[in-house]
């Protein structure tokens, strides 16, 4: 058998490609940004040809720097950034509208129109989600009722959706010469779409959203042989052997197999997952129930989600937008200039708040200012609201569950920044501890893949290879900390009831 393992990561701000070998180290990677298209208040979207396009290349460029070709890759897997909806025509490969990105907020008509029967309750007792337009299945929606045409053809059976995952797996198995038209149960669950029980899409809930069932992928394992590479492509011939939401596959990554298990990611967003084992349990706090993992026909595995939407996109905004920083890592040097907040809190409602409040009509605030504030207060108060949002998380996880966790497992690209996950351990006075390996988002993927083709023989395997690189005490006294709980709180109501 070929000795690594390549996963396709297909990020909300890049694509990468990146090679593990047996003890999921990394061997090469190969990364590319790709264009945020923002064309009004709320919007975001992506080209999907762009993204498929950057995929290709980065294949090539990892493949290269790590002087490998298709004959020493024993698999491949896909994880990908999770809601984000693609419907394009199976008859030409052509997608019919820029891909709706999970963050974008146009589709809050179309859930209040649906809300009005029922709350937005009203389907989660079967797909675990409250109806928000955070999930896939309102932007379905919204591109059947507004782009020119796409209703008829998508009844003629030529509009096809998926997400991400989707979308390069079907372009890697031969896109219109036969591409493999398929999602896995993770993806699935974050439609609206997926009953979380018998894993299959529900007729009545695509028809309360008049989104054609002949639309949707096939529901698959997020472990099995879904299809091979095309012969144009550079994998020629090479399985595709895992799907996993990048959440997920993140959870996977940490080997967080066991009920009672978590992590933290810090990318665009945070999300916090907590392994509920093999029981479906129905969250009282504002958590989402989704599917955790499923190999082959082994058991499902079920979790909790804590999302948070605006995390290291908050930073992004600093520099992009705001451009008081001009490279992302500048963030900590300016945060490191001042022994504190000066009072500053940014609440980043930039598409509502997501977990655990729920809040489509909250905005964006940075509250406290006084002449005093400066920029390096505004970078402190950024990375702050990191950490608060991840506390919020973590104490509806905590009520939930019924137990407190006693440590976090974190990972993704912010977990490099020292002052952030000290202060993230001070905040949730539990210990912050981070793998050998921090892209554990790829690594999960990877694993999923490698488990199918038999390049890893189980999860004990997979579980020896998880270290630990680093951990963080914390040290902040408990009455400092309730105070600066207490000014966050009180910053978040401020952000919400802001839409007219
Ligand atoms: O639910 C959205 C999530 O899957 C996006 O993750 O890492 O691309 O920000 P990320």
């Amino acid at each position: 058998m070929a000795d690594y393992i390549l996963a396709i990561d297909q990020g909300t701000t890049s694509s990468r490609a990146i090679i593990f070998d047996k003890k999921g180290s990394i061997i090469a990677t190969g990364q590319k940004e790709h264009e945020q298209i923002l064309p009004k208040a709320g919007w975001v979207e992506h080209d999907a040809s762009e993204i498929w396009r950057n995929v290709q290349e980065v294949i090539g460029l990892a493949l290269s720097r790590a002087d490998l070709t298709r004959h020493d890759i024993a698999a491949v897997g896909i994880t990908n950034q999770r809601e984000t909806a693609v419907v394009w025509d199976k008859t030409t490969g052509k997608p019919a509208y820029n891909a709706i990105v999970w963050q974008d907020t146009r589709t809050q008509a179309i859930v209040d129109r649906l809300a009005a029967d029922g709350g937005v309750e009203r389907f989660k007792p079967i797909v675990g989600l409250p109806l928000a337009t955070y999930f896939s299945g309102t932007k379905i929606a919204w591109i059947l009722e507004n782009v020119d045409g796409a209703r008829e053809k998508a009844e003629a059976g030529d509009l096809i959706f998926g997400t991400t995952d989707s979308w390069v797996l079907w372009n890697l198995t031969g896109g219109v010469d036969g591409g493999v038209h398929v999602t896995d149960v993770t993806n699935a669950s974050r439609t609206m779409f997926m009953d979380l029980e018998t894993l299959e899409w529900r007729d009545d809930i695509l028809e309360a959203f008049g989104v054609p069932r002949s639309m949707m992928p096939e529901i698959r394992s997020s472990s099995e042989v879904y299809g091979a590479a095309e012969d144009s492509s550079l994998l020629r011939e090479t399985p595709i052997a895992g799907i996993l939401g990048d959440q997920q596959a993140a959870t996977f990554g940490q080997a967080a197999f066991q009920q009672g298990e978590s992590k933290n990611t810090y990318g665009t967003g945070c999300f916090l997952i907590f392994n509920t084992g093999e029981e479906i349990v129905h969250s009282k706090n504002g958590l989402l129930t989704t599917v955790g993992y499923k190999l082959g026909d082994q058991p499902t595995h079920y979790a909790l989600e804590g999302s948070i939407a605006v995390t290291g996109s908050l930073i992004q905004w600093l520099r992009d937008q705001l451009g008081i920083i001009s490279s992302a890592p500048e963030v900590e040097e300016l945060a490191e200039k001042v022994e504190d907040n000066g009072g500053v809190y940014i609440v980043p409602a930039f598409s509502g708040l997501f977990a655990p409040y729920w809040r489509p009509d909250a905005r964006g605030a940075i509250v406290g200012l006084t002449r005093y504030a400066n920029k390096n207060h505004i970078a402190r108060a950024a990375l702050e609201a990191v950490a608060f949002q991840t506390r919020d998380v973590l104490d509806a996880v905590n009520a939930d569950a019924g137990v407190d966790l006693t440590e976090l497992k974190v990972d993704g690209g912010m977990v490099a920044n020292d002052a952030l996950m000290q202060f993230q351990a001070d905040v949730l006075g539990v210990p912050v501890v981070r793998p050998v390996v921090a892209e554990t988002t790829a690594l999960g993927a990877a694993y999923a893949a490698g488990l199918a083709v038999g390049f890893w023989n189980g999860l004990d395997d997979l579980s020896a290879n998880w270290q630990e690189d680093r951990r963080w005490e914390p040290s902040l006294d408990e009455a400092e900390r309730d105070r600066q709980l207490r000014l966050w709180r009180k910053a978040v109501d401020k952000s919400m009831d802001w839409v007219d």
